[in-house]
């Protein structure tokens, strides 16, 4: 299988974050030549176009890690029906300065997890749009909404259920695959 490098965002800036740790858990399921690097979004400050004459060593580093990464996965929780600022944040300072935008033909998958029953599929909707305006490649397939159980993930961050395991590992999968055909 091609070498795939994927740049991990993940949306919750919680230190007990549910969706760090489904990311953990993605890493050990990853495919052979699939590896994964985090990108963090925690020290971005708020957005502004002030910035974009001068742009901080936070925004730089954040543009600098996309654009060197083959994909993006994007690994986050549902607030109040919709994505969380600090995520929308990271995807504003990722786009500018204007004719810079990082995220410009990068293939990216999205997936995230939270107790509620349809598991971050409306912030994933609401994503899904300023996904495309930033023209990234999305995979529409697999959708993955995961409703978090709190013995969904051991103590050594492995998925308990072996039915889960294996829709999560077909997710990798398949992103894999789009990755290496999207590439640039
Ligand atoms: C500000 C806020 C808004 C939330 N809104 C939603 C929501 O719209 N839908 C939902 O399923 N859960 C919602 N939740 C509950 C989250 O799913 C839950 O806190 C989960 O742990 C968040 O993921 P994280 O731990 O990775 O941050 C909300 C939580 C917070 C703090």
């Amino acid at each position: 299988m091609t070498a795939i490098k994927v740049g991990i965002i993940i949306g919750s800036l919680a230190k007990a974050s549910i969706n760090r740790k489904l990311a953990s858990a993605l890493e050990k399921l990853a495919p052979e030549g699939m590896s994964f690097s985090e990108i963090a979004i925690g020290d971005l400050p708020l957005y502004s176009y002030d910035y974009d004459s001068d742009y901080p060593a936070e925004g730089r580093a954040l543009k600098a890690q996309i654009e060197a990464s083959d994909a993006i996965l994007l690994v986050t929780p549902e607030y109040n029906r919709s994505i969380p600022g600090g995520l929308k944040n990271a995807l504003d300072w990722a786009s500018r300065p204007w004719g810079t935008n990082s995220f410009n033909g990068k293939p990216v998958a999205v997936i995230g997890t939270s107790p509620g029953a349809i598991g971050t599929a409306v912030a994933q909707t609401a994503l899904r749009p300023v996904l495309g305006f930033m023209n990234t490649i999305q995979m529409n397939q697999i959708e993955a909404y995961i409703q978090y159980k709190p013995d969904m993930i051991d103590d050594q961050g492995a998925i308990t259920n072996p039915e889960t395991a294996k829709f999560l590992s077909g997710f990798l999968e398949s992103f894999q695959s789009f990755a290496a055909r999207h590439k640039g």
